[in-house]
């Protein structure tokens, strides 16, 4: 009697599911680590981002000129882009950015006039706004005609408010956003999808086998105001 149970207990044992690993499993394992590491292989970020920035002012035929980058508190762009007169827009003010930080809301900027700028950028914002129809509206007012803007922003990612994290787009919801422009690029970005960022930046988060949170998909717009 013993025996037996003993003998149904190490067939249950053997058949149990963390035990047994399929032949579909291995396959897909080995393809989580394929693409854990394939971000490696990619353009860095930046590189990516300048590259749909400077394409779509060159087919715009933007030169040089203004330009406003919201969110230039951290991280400021202005020796990206040298051809153009860089001013930053923040809610918070950065003495030590390296750059003058106006203080302000994109959402609701009326002391800045209509048509100010040929460029308008912005990097890692668009989730953090909290109003982010209303900004899109007030980048449309403040760009000339011919001006171009581009964000680059997230459709997966883990939650990370700066001050306040509100929102994820798709490239389509970015499009909806600038209605009024004439869309030079509007896509996903999945380079980092599986990048694995543990202990970066205080990020405790467990990974789990297919490295990032599961997701990481970055996602890019650019368009140009029409000409009246
Ligand atoms: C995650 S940080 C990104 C900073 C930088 N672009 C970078 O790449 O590191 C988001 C920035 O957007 C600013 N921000 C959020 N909402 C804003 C708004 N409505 N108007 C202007 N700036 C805003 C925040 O204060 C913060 O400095």
């Amino acid at each position: 009697m013993i025996l037996k149970r003993r003998l149904w207990a190490a067939y249950r044992g053997f058949r149990s599911p963390e035990r047994l690993v399929s032949l579909a499993a291995v396959k897909r394992m080995k393809q989580a680590d394929e693409e854990r590491q394939a971000w490696q292989q990619e353009a860095p970020r930046w590189e990516r981002i300048a590259t749909i920035a400077c394409d779509a002012l060159q087919e715009a035929g933007v030169t040089g000129g203004q330009m406003l980058e919201i969110g230039g508190r951290l991280n400021p762009r202005q020796a990206e882009f040298p051809a153009f007169e860089y001013h930053a827009l923040d809610l918070e003010d950065a003495p030590d950015a390296g750059v003058q930080v106006a203080v302000g809301d994109i959402t609701n900027c009326p002391h800045i006039p209509d048509e100010s700028y040929d460029f308008i950028f912005s990097l890692d914002v668009f989730e953090h706004i909290d109003k982010p129809w209303l900004a899109a509206q007030e980048i449309q007012r403040l760009l000339k005609p011919g001006g171009v803007t581009m964000h680059s922003t997230l459709f997966s990612w883990r939650y990370h408010p700066c001050p306040i994290d509100y929102w994820r787009y798709s490239a389509e919801g970015l499009k909806s956003l600038f209605d009024g422009l004439e869309c030079l690029h509007a896509d996903f970005d999945f380079s980092e999808r599986r990048r694995d960022l543990r202990g970066r930046d205080g990020n405790l988060i467990d990974c789990d086998a297919i490295g990032g949170w599961r997701e990481n998909v970055r996602v890019n717009y650019a368009g140009r105001k029409p000409l009246r």
